[in-house]
């Protein structure tokens, strides 16, 4: 039984990864009902306490060189086109727990594989926004900042949030500031009034409760962008990290997962369908899933459900398993012919971003 009501109207079997700030996200046998995950289930990443925001006084500040662009948000709305766009969101930090347990990772998440959903958003082009400011011609290598309303602490200072995006990235049609989600009114812990979608990058880059946006020749100073969320070798450590040293992260890599059935279940024999999700970055899409009973050796092609880039696609398969243990391993292939690694050991990082090994679940049929 649970003792605390869920939050933010969440689902009432919302995996609660961390209470404050809330962090959270679908129980696997929910994860992959539906292509659109409900807004009750869609996980929650945050970095520090949903700020309340008075939507009279709120502004969208935009800057470039010395010109300064105020909008309230029904200016957002009416001056510019909307736009929809279906994109999966799919956090950095996700299947954590698989490198925790090589080796401990203090201070970070213990995500398991829920840390990804996908939606309907609504919003405007950022695009159209860079063109009021006269931007849309520059030269390639500017970056567009964001920053958020939301404060947290890191290294004894108080900040908001922030992040960046090469320009490049920020003038193509799939980068929007929405303010709705699956065509409600965006909740505040998806970051109303508004908030970016980089669909295709680590979600860290859409940013939620966008309060600035600024147009630069260099990456944000923000310790998400500049600290955080960068890759580092698995020889490197708190102690001898050198911060500015490693890659940014930007585009997600290819990465499948099985839901069901659950590590460590017990299920009944007859036919069993093995199911989950694969999902890739860019403008990249899943090309081939397969999966593997026999520690690799050989591989069985999952059916894939139809989908756009930048979207996760779900995959199915069914399999009739004799009585007694078995391992599933899964593993996917993109369009860029991009495949993931064997071993959860090649990937570790000691900040855990970005595991995207072979998948494994162990279970029993009785
Ligand atoms: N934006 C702000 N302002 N503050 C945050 O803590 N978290 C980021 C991003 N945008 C964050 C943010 C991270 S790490 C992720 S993965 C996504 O929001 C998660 O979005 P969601 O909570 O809507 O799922």
């Amino acid at each position: 039984m649970r003792l605390n009501k869920i939050p933010f109207d969440k689902h009432e079997q919302f995996v609660i990864r961390h209470q404050n700030p809330f962090n959270g996200g679908a129980p696997l046998n929910l994860l992959t009902q539906n292509h659109i995950t409900p807004t009750n289930l869609f996980f929650v990443r945050n970095h520090g306490d949903v700020p309340q925001i008075d939507i009279d006084s709120y502004r969208l500040n935009i800057q470039y060189k010395n010109k300064t662009i105020f909008f309230t948000l029904d200016e957002i709305k009416n001056n510019f086109e909307r736009v929809e766009i279906s994109a999966t969101l799919q956090c950095a930090g996700n299947r954590r727990q698989e490198l925790m347990a090589i080796k401990d990772i203090p201070h970070e998440l213990p995500w398991n594989v829920e840390a990804i959903s996908h939606a309907v958003w609504a919003g405007i082009k950022l695009k159209d926004v860079l063109a009021t400011m006269g931007v849309e011609k520059e030269a390639k290598n500017l970056h567009v900042q964001f920053q958020g309303l939301d404060e947290t602490e890191r290294l004894g200072k108080r900040f908001n949030f922030g992040g960046s995006i090469p320009f490049e990235k920020a003038v193509n049609d799939e980068v929007i500031l929405a303010y709705e989600m699956n065509r409600k009114t965006l909740s505040p812990v998806h970051g109303f009034p508004l908030r970016v979608v980089v669909p295709g990058f680590i979600g860290a880059r859409s940013v939620k409760w966008l309060n600035q946006i600024i147009i630069s020749d260099e990456p944000s100073q923000n310790y998400f962008q500049r600290i955080a969320y960068r890759l580092f070798a698995s020889h490197i450590n708190s102690d001898n990290v050198k911060w500015d040293n490693c890659l940014m992260l930007g585009e997600m890599n290819v990465t499948s997962v099985i839901c069901s059935p659950e590590n460590n279940s017990r299920l009944t024999s007859g036919l069993i369908t093995v199911c989950g999700y694969a999902a890739t970055g860019g403008n990249r899409h899943i090309a081939r899933v397969e999966i593997s009973g026999d520690n690799g050796k050989t591989w069985t092609q999952t059916e894939l459900e139809k989908t756009n880039c930048f979207a996760w696609t779900l995959w199915k398969v069914n399999l009739n398993l004799k009585k007694g243990n078995h391992q599933l391993i899964v593993r996917a292939v993109d369009s860029s012919a991009n495949t993931q690694p064997k071993d959860v050991e090649q990937v570790w990082n000691f900040k855990g971003y970005m595991n995207n090994a072979w998948h494994k679940v162990s279970f029993v049929v009785e």
